[in-house]
């Protein structure tokens, strides 16, 4: 989504410029051309000689500084970028913006652009809660600008609140939203995600390997093409999206619920959890005690099948997208799977292919439709294989809008 862009990322003085110097590496790692411009202040927290090394590209933080002879530096940069972010935005720059002041290189390069501009708050929270910073926002919001919000957490000032900057991988993931066409805006995705955990006492539990990262990046993507995401998920390490409604669950039963809670007023359903298929028949209250050298045996009972339940209730519009962990014969096992569970479409996964198992950012696919298609999706992040997925969600829907176009 990023290569190749030029990105301008400006800089202002806050303690959180430090995550601007992992934003800055972060952005080039994904192909794009940094180009840094640093006001006074961000120079007292760190030197344009950090920027300048991981962007690769002159650092630029005073108002007549000349790009080429004829050209002022301001009109150059803003004229040919394709997104201009600043990361921290001090209270400061928001209120210079808002409120049309260009005193400084960046300030007036703000102005000066027509590409979109996202901000990423950094500030105390006291500050973030005041009238006029919150009135500054609103201002900005209403000329088109666009957020990143602060996190809450511990500040550098040591109180607790909102005001933290966000991480330099959800800077990333607004900057993509920006880039991404909006193709599922209106749709309802209800995605669900990570493993289900069975009880065998409550210090133990019966699991499987799922990450989640396959279903996040399901939920992440959904969210940038404009859809408006719930993500069920099951116990994961992975930080929530910040653009999906998260319901957290634990056992196949509670994912059971909530999915079928959730599914009534979803347009699409995608289940990437990995479910456990079985439970302890009994979850003991108290932890076993185990008697020396003996084994134990557990008596295990049969999950709910959701995605089969979701199947026998489809709404009609509604899509229903499945995944097979599979460890051998892929397609064949998949289709059935397909047709069984009355889908709409599968991804059939070979968990043991190298690079596509549970814990990989990677993975390797094929897409069968209930139509009979098959799209193969090679060795890629979870990120471009869950576009994959959705691309073809969004084939399906515009397939049906010409038929019913054409009956009517
Ligand atoms: N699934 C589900 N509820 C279950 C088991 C699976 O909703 N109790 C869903 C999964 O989320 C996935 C699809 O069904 O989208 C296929 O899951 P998978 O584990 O590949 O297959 P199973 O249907 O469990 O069949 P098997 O274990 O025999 O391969």
């Amino acid at each position: 989504m990023l290569r190749n862009r030029e990105i301008i990322l400006g800089v202002t003085g806050g303690i959180a410029v430090y995550k601007s110097i992992f934003l800055c590496r972060e952005l080039t790692q994904q192909g794009a051309n940094v180009h840094v411009v640093m006001t006074k202040n961000a120079m007292e927290f760190v030197t344009p000689l950090t920027f300048q090394t991981i962007s690769g590209n002159t650092v630029t933080h005073d108002l007549f500084e000349l790009f080429h002879a004829s050209q002022i530096g301001h009109v150059a940069l803003a004229d040919r970028a394709h997104a201009l972010v600043v990361a921290p935005a001090t209270a400061n720059i928001l209120g210079k913006v808002a409120n049309g002041l260009a005193d400084d290189f960046l300030s007036t390069m703000i102005m000066a652009t027509r590409v979109p501009v996202l901000f990423a708050p950094a500030m105390n929270t006291v500050m973030w809660d005041s009238p006029a910073v919150q009135r500054n926002l609103r201002t900005l919001a209403e000329a088109g600008h666009h957020f990143v919000e602060p996190d809450e957490g511990e500040l550098a000032c040591g109180v607790h609140g909102r005001g933290k900057m966000a991480s330099p991988e959800e800077i990333v993931e607004a900057l993509e939203t920006l880039f991404c066409p909006k193709d599922l805006t209106g749709e309802r995705i209800l995605v669900t995600a990570g493993p289900t955990v069975e009880p065998i006492d409550p210090v133990r539990f019966v699991s499987n390997h799922s990450s989640g990262k396959m279903g996040y990046a399901m939920a992440r993507a959904a969210a940038r093409r404009g859809a408006d995401v719930v993500l069920v998920s099951g116990p994961t390490c992975l930080p929530p999206p910040r653009r999906a409604r998260i319901v957290p669950v634990k056992t196949a039963d509670q994912m059971c619920e909530a999915v079928l809670a959730e599914a009534a007023a979803a347009t699409v359903v995608i289940k990437a959890a990995a479910v456990c298929d079985w439970r302890p028949a009994a979850s003991a209250p108290e932890k076993i005690k185990k008697a020396r050298g003996a084994g134990l045996t557990l008596a295990l009972e049969a999950n709910p099948d959701i995605l089969r339940e979701l199947g026998q209730r489809k709404r009609d519009g509604q899509l229903l997208v499945g995944f097979a962990a599979e460890t051998t014969d892929l397609v064949t096992h998949a289709r059935a799977k397909l047709r069984e569970k009355n889908l709409d479409l599968i991804v059939a996964n070979d968990v043991t292919a190298p690079g596509a198992g549970f814990h990989a950012d990677t993975n390797a696919v094929r897409i069968l439709g209930a139509d009979g298609s098959e799209v193969g999706v090679p060795l890629a992040t979870k990120d471009r294989v869950a576009d994959r997925v959705l691309d073809c969600v969004v084939k399906i829907r515009k397939r049906s809008a010409v038929s019913s176009q054409r009956s009517a």
